[in-house]
């Protein structure tokens, strides 16, 4: 048996030593195992916002942030954004390795078999008032599928979960787009199941019962190289909220729910909608600078969104991949002048440029020109985070049905290190100053 590698930790005051285990990775920095400290020497561990804090192993993404490097099973992103399908890229995530043919084909036909919603569902959307943001209505509306599938809530049953994970991933875009169309006042709109999964959604939000439809080529292909940029992206908040709230062998609908919830922030998903708001308030490059410095302003809450990462130390890969399908996307839909992308890569060339963001390696990230392409294509500001939560989907079930099926999967429940009061006695009213 290979000898386990250990990590010793000395209490300077008493001199007690412990030797802890190292778990290795694949790739990246091994991981100290703390799991038997507060047993072996009663102190726990602290790492708010775990800075150093592995919360458990995985097997589906892997980063590399000094480099920017991103590879979902093994792939680099830049040959699944090349080469691949949305759909196929999901098979990758939920099931490790790139499917045969035949397998895809089913794949395909199960989801696609599952984007009907049931008629009850959607009396939900008109609960909502009619300016409700899309993303209220998903954590709503995503939260009371457990109240209708009930078939696949048997979180034992490695058969319901798979049935649960491949509903969430067909539903999303029919719950996406229902959102959309109460939003806008317009009827919802079925599936079409001859179409792609990109272009069915592109269908449901903009088709109408009065002409037919027919999804734009460019949009399309803009949207599956989009959603397989934002499939997974390991423990980011959103997915171990997902983890988190699943670790309590909640239902997965209920799960994915929270995950949406925690990705609506602004330092989080919610930066893609964020960053077309900023770039409106600066209106011009004139203006950039005076938006630099309030980003550089420590009493200035401004911060430049779509920039900065907790990983990624370089460019995020995602990002240099959007930037350069910009041009692509605004060339053909001849918008080359468009003053927002101009504004954007402007900001950029000149926030990379100063000291500030050089010497806290704050690079754009994957949110900082999504915006501007699902602009383009004419997706509203408000459907932004909306769309990346489709996407995250897949990651979020991938990692769910990868937790349930671990057998060390315990709940999780982090410790504190308590700073208030020290025990006091009640103080009936009648005695207090
Ligand atoms: N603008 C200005 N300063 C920034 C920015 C920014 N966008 N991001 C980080 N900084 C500064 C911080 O003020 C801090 O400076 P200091 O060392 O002088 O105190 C330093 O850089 C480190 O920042 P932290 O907030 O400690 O880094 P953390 O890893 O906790 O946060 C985060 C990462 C949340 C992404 C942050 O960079 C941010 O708020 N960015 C803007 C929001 C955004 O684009 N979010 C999307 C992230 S990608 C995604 O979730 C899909």
């Amino acid at each position: 048996m290979a000898e386990v590698k250990t990590f010793t930790l000395t209490n300077d005051e008493t001199g007690q030593s412990i030797k802890l285990p190292i778990r290795e990775s694949v790739q990246g920095p091994a991981a100290i195992d703390v799991s038997s400290l507060y047993k072996e020497a009663g102190v726990f561990t602290y790492d708010p916002g775990f800075m150093s804090t592995a919360s458990c192993q995985s097997k589906i993404t892997y980063i590399q942030g000094e480099e920017g490097l991103l590879e979902y099973r093994g792939y680099p992103i830049e040959q699944l954004a090349v080469n691949g399908d949305f759909l196929e890229t999901a098979y990758l995530l939920l099931y490790g390795e790139l499917p045969k043919k035949d397998e895809l084909a089913e794949f395909d036909h199960d989801i696609t078999h599952h984007t009907m919603l049931n008629e009850t569902l959607k009396n939900f959307f008109n609960g909502f008032h009619y300016n409700a943001h899309p993303m209220a209505i998903m954590v709503g509306v995503v939260g009371s599928l457990s109240a209708f599938y009930h078939d696949s809530l048997d979180i034992n049953d490695p058969q319901q979960r798979e049935i649960a994970a491949h509903r969430l991933i067909a539903k999303m875009p029919s719950i996406a787009a229902a959102s959309y169309r109460h939003n806008i006042g317009a009827p919802i709109v079925y599936p079409r199941h001859s179409l792609s999964y990109c272009a069915n959604l592109l269908h449901m939000m903009y088709a109408t019962p009065c002409e037919q439809y027919e999804p734009d080529p460019i949009a399309e292909k803009a949207l599956n190289l989009l959603f397989i940029l934002h499939a997974d992206h390991e423990q980011n908040a959103s997915t171990s909220t997902v983890r988190l709230a699943g670790s309590s062998l909640a239902n997965p609908f209920a799960c994915i729910a929270a995950g949406i919830a925690s990705l609506w922030g602004p330092a989080h998903g919610g930066a893609n909608e964020a960053v077309l708001d900023m770039l409106a308030e600066i209106g011009d490059v004139s203006q950039i600078d005076k938006y630099i410095a309030k980003a550089k302003d420590k009493d200035d809450s401004f911060r430049l969104m779509g920039f900065g990462h907790r990983v990624y130390k370089k460019y995020d890969p995602r990002a240099n991949i959007i930037r350069d399908v910009c041009h692509q996307v605004l060339e053909k839909l001849a918008d080359t002048n468009n003053p927002l992308f101009e504004l954007a890569q402007r900001l950029e060339e000149i926030a990379l440029s100063d000291e500030y963001f050089i010497e806290r390696k704050l690079y754009p990230n994957v949110d900082f020109y999504s915006g501007i392409i699902y602009r383009a294509l004419g997706i509203p500001n408000n459907m932004f985070t909306v769309m990346f939560a489709i996407a995250r989907t897949v990651g979020w079930v991938a990692h769910w049905m990868e937790m349930m099926s671990d057998p060390r999967q315990k709940i999780g429940r982090p410790r504190q290190v308590y700073k208030g009061h020290a025990r006091r006695e009640y103080i009936p009213i009648s005695q207090r100053d």
